[in-house]
């Protein structure tokens, strides 16, 4: 908010009315990805806020927090955790419930991805109702991380903030778990 790049940001991602079922504006963010000028300053917007932070993880959200969150993770000096849908990876998971806006659905986490006591922000494209992100919060909580933020780059159902930073984000996904 204020910042300049904001608005190059929220022109180049498409809204979509009534996908994937009627009645969602689906915020459509491969077409911010098409712009190199807003993609750049979508991360670099990211990675100004959270270089100094002491965070060693970021933590993205399939599909979407993976187109994000490894450019991050890489600028700030952290390592990239994905959290995926079930039964994609491959070895000892942990595994969390949330309730979405259209449907229930489940997160997974490798167990031995992170230490105790490591910092961690976790990135994904949007927040809806903040299940999804309530769900990633509880899993890096469980492996006994510190979940310094959450950030997306859309938020719901206040539109026209297109970049969410989220300390009161995080403290939303507290209140819902
Ligand atoms: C979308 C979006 C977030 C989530 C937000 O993903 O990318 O991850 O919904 O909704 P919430 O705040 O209400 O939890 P979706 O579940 O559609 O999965 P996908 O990324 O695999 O398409």
């Amino acid at each position: 908010r204020g910042d300049p790049r904001l608005q190059g940001i929220s022109k180049a991602i498409r809204v979509v009315p009534d996908f994937p079922i009627p009645g969602i504006m689906f915020q459509d963010i491969t077409t911010l990805l098409l712009d190199h000028k807003a993609f750049k300053d979508t991360v670099d917007i990211f990675v100004d806020r959270y270089r100094d932070m002491g965070i060693s993880v970021v933590a993205g959200i399939e599909a979407r927090g993976f187109v994000f969150g490894p450019s991050i993770a890489l600028a700030i000096g952290a390592k990239f955790v994905p959290l995926r849908k079930p039964n994609k990876l491959p070895g000892e998971v942990i595994s969390e419930a949330y309730v979405l806006e259209y449907g229930t659905d489940r997160l997974e986490m490798h167990v031995g991805a992170i230490e105790p006591g490591e910092r961690a922000l976790v990135i994904d494209d949007l927040v809806a109702t903040g299940g999804t992100l309530s769900a990633a919060v509880r899993l890096l909580e469980r492996m006994g991380a510190e979940v310094v933020e959450c950030a997306c780059v859309v938020g719901l159902p206040e539109v026209r903030v297109r970049l969410v930073v989220a300390s009161s984000l995080l403290h939303l996904c507290k209140m819902a778990l």
